[in-house]
This record gives C-alpha cells, sequence and structure tokens, in this order.
C-alpha cells in the first residue's frame, strides 16, 4: 500500500471497529512500507495505527468483547494492550470509543453463577460459548456489570484520547431481550404491582383474564409468557415487553452513571439496531448523548429505502445532535444463510444517503478481518492476505475521504446540511408491538408501513423524521408541513386529539393508514375504532387481512380519471356520517368494492387536511405524485419516470442555505428534474467509485428553467447540489 497519508475530511467521520485484544503472539504482517514480516502482538498494534493514520481514520471503537482478555480470573487484570492502543491512538491523532464489555461475559463468571444465562420463550438455556449470554434481571450480574464498568471507567476513562463511551453491544441482537428466567420473573412482578397495585383486579380487567380462564388472585401466580399451544394473553405480553425494555434502559443508565463519573467529558452512545424490533429506540436511547447505529442488510439484497427511514429514524431520537453510524456492514457479513457479496460501490452510496439522513460519520465493521472466530469469513478493511497491496475497502475509505474532503472545500462547509423537515411520522415501538402480538396477518408489519412512507418521501423529495408519540410531536409540529401515522394502534387520548386538531386547524397535512386508533393502551379492541377528532365522523364496519396474491384496486376522480391504484395488506370498510369527510377514492375490487377507500377532511382552517386510506397503496411513482398532490403536500421531484424507481431525493438545509442530496441505487443513467422556485442556478458535485474502487466524481452549474432544473444521474453516483440564487 502506499504510504501516502489520507487527509482527514471535516463533514464525515470515518472510522473502524478495532480489536487489539484479537491479535495473536504472531502474526504475518504487510508493512505500510509494502514489506511483509512476522511481527508481535505489540509491534502489529502500533503498525494497525500507521496503516489507519494513512487511511485518514478519524475514530476507532474498542472493547466491547474484551472483558475476559482484560480480567481472565476474577480481580486479575491486564490493561497493558488496551492502553498500548490508546497511546498509539493519541499518537496518530485517532480519536477512540471505549466500549463496556458486558456483552460477553467471562467464563468464570457464568460458572460461579451458572443461572446467569438466559432463558429463552421456549424454556432452552443458553450456553456460554458465543455472546450477549446474560439476564439483565440477574441481581448478581447487575452488580458485575456496573463493578466492570466501573473497573474500565477508572482505568481507561482519562485517556486524551477516548472521546466517547459505548455501553455493551448491540442490547436486542439474537432476540435477547426478552428472557424468561425466575429473576426477569421477579422483577415482573414488582413492575406489575408498582402498575396495577396489589389488589389485581385492576390487572384481571386490563389483561382481560376471563378468556380461558386465566383470572388471577395473587401476584405470584402470574408466569411470563413463554411459548404455548396458542396465542398467550397479548396484554400480559405487551406489558412484559414494555417492562424489559424499562429494565434494559435501567441496567445501561447503571453503567452510565459510573462512566460519567470516571471518565468525565466523553459522550455516550449505544449501537441500536433499528430492525431488531424488540428494543424500543427511544427508550434506549433516552439516557444517551450521542445515537449510535448498526447499518445491516437483514435481507440477502439491500434495501436502500428501508435504510432511509432508518437512517432517519437515528436522527430524530435526538434532535440537537446528528447520529453515527458505529457499525457499517461490508460487502460479505457471515451470517446470512447465503452470504452472498455485495458490489463496493454500496459502500460509497451507503454513506453518502446516511450523509443526507442525519448521519455525522461511519466506521467500517471491522478494522481486521478475522482470521479466527466465529466471523472469519466477514470482510474487514485489513484483509486476510497480507500480499494484497490494498484492500478495496481501504480504496474506499480513501474515496470517502477525497469526496467529502472536495464536498467541504466546493460548498464551504464545516458541516453538512441537515434533512429538511417536511414529514413527521409516528414511530411507536408499543403500537408495533400491538400490531405484531395479534398481527391478525403475517403480512402485515408496521416496518412495511414505514417503508412505504420511506419511499413515499424519497421520491417526492421531502425529508422524514420521527416521533414517537403525538404528544412527543406536540413541541415540534409547527417546523413540520405533514404528520404521518403509519397504522398507530392505540386510541388517542382527547390530549393527543387536541394536539392533531390545532395542527391541522393551523394547515398540516395529516394522512393515516389503515389499523389506526383500533385498541386501548392495554392492547384490548377499542369499542371507537378510527376516533380521529369527533365520534360519530364514522364507523368501522368492517376489516380485514388480504393475501398477497391479493390487491384490492381503488381509483380516484370519476371512473379512475385520476388513476387506478392497489391496495395491499389490509383493508377497512368505512362508513362515513359526517359529510366534512368526503371520498376521495372508492374500493373497485374486493371486499368493499363500492366504499371509499380514501377518505379526507378538508373542513379544518387555513387549508389544513386530513387524509385516511382504508388500505395499505402500493407505492409506485405514479401514486407517489397522486399522493402528495392528494394530501396537500408539494413534492420536490417532477416527474418521476418508472425507470428511475431507483433514485432517491433528500432535501436539506444549513441555516438559509438549501440543497439537495440525490442518489442513484440503480443501474441506468437516468435524468429527472426538480423544483427550484426562486433559485435561479446550481451547484453540483456527482460522485462514485468504479469497479476499482477510485473515485469519480464531476462538478459542473446547471442554470434553472422554468423555475425547475434538469439533473443527469448516473448510474451508481450520489450528487450534492447547492440551490443558488
Ligand atoms: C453486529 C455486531 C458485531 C458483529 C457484526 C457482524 O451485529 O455488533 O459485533 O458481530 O454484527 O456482522
Amino acid at each position: 500500500m502506499s504510504k501516502k497519508v489520507h487527509p482527514r475530511n471535516r463533514l464525515y467521520e470515518l472510522g473502524a471497529a478495532y480489536y487489539p485484544d484479537y491479535i495473536p503472539r504472531e502474526i504475518l504482517t504487510r508493512m505500510t512500507d509494502g514489506d511483509i514480516r512476522m511481527l508481535s502482538t505489540n509491534e502489529r498494534i502500533a503498525e494497525d495505527f500507521k496503516r489507519m493514520e494513512n487511511q485518514g481514520l478519524h475514530t476507532i471503537r474498542m472493547g466491547e468483547f474484551s472483558w475476559s482478555s482484560v480480567e481472565p480470573k476474577r480481580g486479575e487484570f491486564t490493561f497493558e494492550r488496551f492502553h498500548l492502543a490508546l497511546k498509539l491512538a493519541e499518537k496518530h491523532g485517532i480519536n477512540v470509543i471505549f466500549c463496556t464489555p458486558t456483552a460477553t461475559p467471562p467464563k468464570w463468571l457464568i460458572d460461579e453463577y451458572p443461572d446467569i444465562l438466559p432463558i429463552t420463550r421456549h424454556n432452552v438455556q443458553i450456553p456460554f460459548g458465543s455472546r450477549r449470554h446474560y439476564d439483565f434481571a440477574h441481581p448478581a450480574f447487575q452488580q458485575e456489570s456496573k463493578r466492570i464498568s466501573e473497573v474500565y471507567a477508572k482505568e481507561f476513562g482519562k485517556s486524551p484520547a477516548i472521546t466517547g463511551w459505548q455501553t455493551d453491544n448491540e442490547f436486542g441482537c439474537h432476540n435477547s431481550i426478552f428472557l424468561f428466567t425466575k429473576h426477569m420473573k421477579n422483577a415482573f412482578h414488582g413492575w406489575l404491582e408498582q402498575k396495577y397495585g396489589k389488589d389485581l383486579k385492576s390487572l384481571n380487567e386490563n389483561w382481560f383474564t376471563w378468556f380461558w380462564s386465566q383470572g388471577y388472585t395473587e401476584i405470584s401466580q402470574i408466569e411470563l409468557p413463554f411459548a404455548s399451544w396458542a396465542d398467550q394473553n397479548p396484554h400480559l405480553e405487551l406489558d412484559f415487553r414494555r417492562f424489559a425494555n424499562e429494565l434494559i434502559a435501567q441496567f445501561q443508565k447503571d453503567q452510565i452513571l459510573l462512566i460519567k463519573k470516571y471518565s468525565p467529558g466523553r459522550f455516550i452512545t449505544h449501537n441500536l439496531m433499528t430492525l431488531f424490533f424488540d428494543l424500543c429506540p427511544w427508550v434506549a436511547s433516552e439516557d444517551l448523548d450521542v445515537v449510535g447505529f448498526d447499518h445491516y442488510q437483514m435481507e440477502q439484497d439491500p434495501h436502500p429505502v428501508s435504510s432511509a427511514w432508518q437512517f432517519g429514524l437515528m436522527r430524530s431520537l435526538k434532535k440537537q445532535e446528528k447520529f453515527l453510524i458505529l457499525e457499517q456492514q461490508p460487502v460479505q457479513v457471515n451470517w446470512q444463510p447465503v452470504n452472498r457479496r455485495f458490489t463496493f460501490d454500496w459502500l460509497f452510496l451507503w454513506a453518502a444517503q446516511s450523509a443526507f439522513q442525519g448521519a455525522k460519520g461511519m466506521y467500517d465493521f471491522s478494522w481486521q478481518r478475522m482470521y479466527g472466530g466465529g466471523e472469519q469469513y466477514h470482510d474487514g478493511v485489513v484483509p486476510h492476505d497480507v500480499r494484497i497491496p490494498k484492500s478495496s475497502q481501504e480504496k474506499v475509505i480513501e474515496a470517502k475521504n477525497e469526496f467529502f474532503n472536495k464536498v467541504a472545500a466546493d460548498f464551504s462547509l464545516d458541516v453538512l446540511p441537515d434533512t429538511r423537515k417536511d414529514v413527521l411520522c409516528i414511530f411507536n415501538s408499543e403500537s408495533l408491538w400491538s400490531h405484531e402480538i395479534t398481527s391478525q396477518s403475517v403480512l402485515y408489519h408496521t416496518r412495511k408501513e414505514i417503508d412505504a412512507v420511506s419511499q413515499l418521501c424519497v421520491w417526492g423529495g421531502l425529508g422524514l423524521h420521527f416521533a414517537p408519540s403525538l404528544e412527543a410531536a406536540k413541541s415540534q409540529l409547527s417546523e413540520f408541513g405533514c404528520l404521518v401515522l403509519p397504522g398507530y394502534a392505540f386510541e388517542f387520548t382527547e390530549n393527543e386529539r387536541h394536539v392533531l386538531r390545532d395542527f391541522v386547524s393551523r394547515g398540516g397535512k395529516v394522512v393515516s393508514f389503515p389499523r389506526t386508533a383500533m385498541k386501548k393502551p392495554n392492547n384490548q379492541m377499542s369499542p371507537l375504532p378510527l376516533f380521529l377528532y369527533n365520534r360519530d365522523d364514522f364507523y368501522l364496519d368492517d376489516y380485514g387481512a388480504l393475501l398477497d396474491v391479493e390487491s384490492d384496486t381503488f381509483v380516484a376522480g370519476d371512473k379512475g380519471s385520476n388513476g387506478s391504484f392497489k391496495g395491499l395488506r389490509w383493508a377497512e370498510k368505512i362508513v362515513v356520517q359526517n359529510s366534512t369527510w368526503q371520498p376521495l377514492a372508492m374500493f373497485e375490487s374486493g371486499h368493499y368494492a363500492g366504499f371509499p377507500a380514501v377518505i379526507q377532511n378538508k373542513s379544518f382552517k387555513s387549508g389544513g387536511i386530513h387524509t385516511h386510506f382504508a388500505t395499505c397503496p402500493e407505492i409506485t411513482p405514479e401514486f407517489t405524485r397522486w399522493f402528495w398532490k392528494s394530501v396537500g403536500m408539494e413534492s420536490t421531484v417532477v416527474d418521476l419516470s418508472e425507470s428511475a424507481r431507483e433514485l432517491q431525493f433528500f432535501p436539506l438545509v444549513l441555516a438559509d442555505r438549501r440543497f439537495m442530496g440525490v442518489v442513484n441505487f440503480g443501474y441506468t443513467n437516468e435524468t429527472c428534474r426538480i423544483k427550484s422556485h426562486t433559485f435561479a442556478h446550481s451547484k453540483i458535485i456527482t460522485a462514485g467509485i468504479d469497479g476499482a474502487c477510485s473515485l469519480e466524481m464531476t462538478t459542473s452549474t446547471r442554470v434553472a428553467q422554468g423555475n425547475q432544473i434538469k439533473l443527469d444521474m448516473p448510474a451508481r453516483k450520489m450528487l450534492l447540489l447547492e440551490f443558488l440564487v
């Protein structure tokens, strides 16, 4: 590899997960001068840091699985390796996020307290030998977690290299949140007593325990919701999920307090995973200073629409602070049924996409490609074969540094602009769980509904943000044009109805999707479903799931003159009783043919509109155009063609400056037009990497014509544009 040091860019932090604890006593190493030599552990660590500096890495994250390396026996500590790494990090100007090591309790601890091991819903004990093998509720483990966090914070916490701390690693990974141990049961009993009191009348009512003869007379009778023949009590299950999330938040908080005490002035983060829906991201991030996110593709193919909303959700968890991608998956992981390779250009495009959705940096997982352990086939920045002069991932890191350097210079930026606030979507874990628990259709999942919202936003060029509830949205709603309820399950409280009414009366646009406001917070069905503003606006005559081969056509305008679209997954038969609600589109096929598929209320002051969908629309470019126009929002993108489906548009702002980020995830060159309003022209940087992972970048300007700017979007490239007067 070249000895050239790549200057670090100032806009988007680049990093990697680094494991000095995994380095053998002797290791064949490619030196930064190209020589191949056998090095000792310490020599290799020194060489690693040189290589990181050469690449222009800003930060490394380390320590999260290091417990048995640091404390091989109770009370016997070997800190030297991490001290060396911290010294070298300081020398090479690399920041460190240090982690507490609680995700991997050592064997000696498990031998002392064998019942620290978790038990699954199927009553199977998870053995030692992998990770996350602990019970959050075990009093001895809670104590140990505090003890080892204190040891780490005291020992390493004063290092000037450490700028931040990560708690544990990926709470919830491997379904590790809902545990079925005796300590969980005890703690759950305490939680229930707090919630319902000692007299079980209220609990029995809330849990509808008459059903299948489940009445309780003593709290001690209550079991955890183990896997059962038929459905478990869905009310108990929802409470159990709430309880488990609060418990984890407390477990994390105990660590945070100690870190703050012994390593003051550092930010605290955790690497959340949004596609593990068992963990409520709002609860888990409450005590964090900076939101951390692990960006992985859970399917065989990358799903950029899903990534877009996950980034948006992470951006929304802390309003004042952008988030960090603490782990970015490489092009090959090890945990899929078939770990097929993606092309390297994904790594560049994801960086651009996340930067446009509020990420302030991206750390690769991981620095080393491991020679041993369960992840030995997983990619890393430093490859197995020491003869490779420079790895593809290293080239991508260099390309990212070069690109963001160019952006900083050409646009005179010290920070990247942030996602514009157009659409606020409610992401509420309890609502999601409620749908999951009694789902009525495996085809219906809140995730799909949010994918749909994400697709509408990236095709419409509207900025998407999230809030956990209407109550929480209240203070920020005035900054947004549109509020989306993607099947928010629970009845609105009087207060929430007030928030809603206030928003529409000030001109806001509200869109709700099926399964909105159908449940009580205790997970019972509401006797007044879809009670949005007035109790008697409509009634829900019938509803139900659609098969995946089924779609109910719905048409807008006279005989479909404004479009004919498909409804998927779910349909509602709504009987409107108040003429302020008008049908906007009608079901043409299916059970509810002749009934409204979309209804709208335009009677609010200042042009406010509420649009409710009685089915989950299939999102196509044509539907997207109709949708934004009908719900009353102006999309930024003009006439997106069918072939341009892989384009995503992100409107960005920085003080009074206006930008647009565009990513073409597709394999064809496209042209498109965006609205420029009062702007006369624009300055553009287009970039991507070629097959050899080298940066391809062009700069250009465009003059607006008729308030529109025409863009060329080459295949697999991204573009950043500033609108200028
Ligand atoms: C993440 C985890 C990492 C590593 C990675 C492999 O979920 O945090 O430690 O296991 O997956 O893809």
